[in-house]
């Protein structure tokens, strides 16, 4: 994709293949509903990522929609689309990334001993042959095809140059080795790259790609391995979302190459200043926060404490910093508007962090600001993005809350609280006051009682979204039933109305997934 950057020699260029919104999402609790995966989306093609893998069309009628939703937004980036290796999840995945400019099927089979014996059941001809019948039915359906070999770090070797070769004469375009499980050392997986490439005779006609787990905490030193050895393909997320302890982190690996380029001179063609907002984005949707010493887009990534550091810092920046906090795309708090700036000077500020919202979210995020203005001496843009991303969350809301009071403190116990919600248009309120055994819980029982929703709460976690006694809390609450799970998000400087918001819009998102399964009533 051209992205007007400089262009790396062809056989230097890294292609960056997300799957935040797959491998990410497998992830227990991180799920995303369609609106928000077209946010992760947008963010990622402007960021320059080139294959986005969208979901796994068969597995849900939400993931399809999600793969065919973001096929249709996207323009420059290939859309991918997950099948395992039979006709009918990779007919379904053809569907869903039909409408794409650049259309990918993804499909696998896993190929280790103990996957085939334990897992498939199949004997390795058989899996031999079922990678020839997959990979030529999704290149039937579409011209670009990648095939992977799961559980491959565990594979044997002269199996795994079988049925790559294979796979690259039924028309895989890409051959992706995963080291599923996070098992491999970064040695043994740069050899197994080697291996592909010194073995296997066709391996000229397809790109190499990696995909890595990191159980053992080396998704990333495994990936860069197998770039030096040769893949040309890294599958990453943003955070290293993922399963278990999660996939290669996109922020690390392209942070990697671009500070080490004097080692590692390959190129992935990703705008790094984008990280930082894709990095937010993606832990205020899933509700997973980034741990303060994550590398690249933890909040201490770039803040030097220690008496000496900072006076190194002070007399030349390169004394501690390798890579500047601006090519992440972190910039200095800024003080953006007050109380008296108007619509105008708002809308600049929208376009300059980023946003395209219609003119009624502008309306109503610029009267949600204009409240805020009045309550905090000091937005910052940080304020602005939790406010714009909280009207973009609302819009279409069954729900809503109308007025909350809460009592407590050690005058008032227990504490209670008072509620009034419009649900489906209809203002129903408490009347007497709810009770609970903290503020957050009598507030959490008041909307059970309007609402009769009883959802599992598997998250409740609160952050401030800037510093100082006035900053807003944004709060995630994760809300699961009968095997779903969604994250609700709420922002205000009263940690009390953030929580209650943050709960009503989890269970906005709950009733939504629940009228794509049955049609349910709200009661009460
Ligand atoms: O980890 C894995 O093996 C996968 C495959 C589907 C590529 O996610
Ligand atoms: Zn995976």
């Amino acid at each position: 994709m051209s992205t007007g950057k400089e262009t790396a020699k062809d056989s230097e260029r890294v292609i960056i293949f997300d799957t935040t919104m797959r491998d990410g999402e497998q992830s227990p609790g991180a799920s995303m509903n369609l609106s928000e995966k077209l946010r992760i989306a947008e963010v990622l093609e402007e960021m320059g990522v080139d294959v986005i893998e969208a979901g796994f069309p068969i597995a849900s009628e939400g993931d399809f929609e999600a793969v065919n939703e973001v096929a249709k937004l996207v323009t420059e980036s290939t859309v991918c689309g997950l099948a395992r290796a039979s006709r009918v999840d990779i007919e379904r995945a053809a569907e869903a990334v039909k409408p794409a400019k650049r259309p990918r099927i993804h499909t696998f089979i896993s190929t280790s001993p103990l996957h085939m014996k334990y897992k498939l059941q199949m004997e390795p001809d058989d899996v031999y042959a079922a990678v020839i019948d997959s990979v030529s039915r999704a290149r039937n359906l579409v011209d670009d095809v990648e095939w992977s070999c799961e559980d491959g770090s565990r594979t044997e070797h002269d199996f795994m140059c079988r049925c790559v070769e294979a796979a690259i004469d039924a028309g895989a375009t890409t051959v992706n080795i995963p080291d599923t499980v996070g098992y491999a050392l970064p040695d043994e997986f740069a050899a197994i790259i080697a291996m592909l490439k010194n073995r296997v005779p066709n391996i000229d006609k397809a790109v190499i790609s990696v995909h890595c787990h990191n159980d053992l905490g080396l998704a990333v030193a495994n990936s860069l391995a197998a770039v030096k050895a040769g893949a040309r393909q890294v599958e990453c997320t943003i955070n290293g979302l993922g399963e278990r302890a999660g996939n290669a982190a996109m922020e690390e690996i392209v942070m990697a190459l671009r500070t080490r380029a004097d080692l590692m001179p390959y190129k992935p063609n990703i705008v790094t200043e984008h990280i930082t907002k894709a990095s937010r984005l993606v832990s205020t949707i899933t509700g997973f926060t980034v741990q303060p010493n994550k590398a690249i887009v933890g909040a201490n990534a770039f803040a030097h404490e220690s008496g000496i550091h900072q006076d190194g810092m002070l007399k030349h920046a390169s004394t501690y910093e390798i890579m500047t906090p601006e090519s992440v795309g972190l910039t200095e708090s800024k003080l953006v508007l007050g109380k008296h700036s108007g619509r105008h000077a708002f809308r600049e500020k929208l376009k300059e962090l980023g946003y395209d919202i219609g003119a009624n979210a502008v309306e109503d995020a610029f009267k949600r600001f204009k409240d805020l203005a009045d309550i905090k001496k000091d937005v910052f843009d940080e304020d602005i993005v939790a406010l714009v991303d909280e009207t973009v969350v609302r819009t279409n809301d069954h729900i809503k809350l109308e007025s909350l009071e809460v009592l407590c403190g050690t005058m008032h116990r227990p504490p209670k609280a008072e509620l009034t919600l419009s649900i489906e248009g209809e203002v129903k309120s408490t009347g007497s006051a709810v009770e609970g055994d903290g503020p957050v819980d009598a507030i959490f029982k008041a909307i059970k009682q309007l609402t009769g929703q009883t959802p599992h709460l598997q998250l409740y976690q609160v952050h401030a979204v800037t510093q100082g006694t006035d900053a807003q809390a944004e709060v995630t609450v994760r809300l699961e039933e009968n095997g779903k799970t969604v994250n609700g998000q709420g922002a205000d400087t009263d940690t009390m109305v953030a929580s209650a918001k943050a709960y009503i819009n989890a269970l906005n998102k709950l009733l939504v997934k629940r009228k794509k399964t049955a049609p349910a009533a709200l009661s009460a």
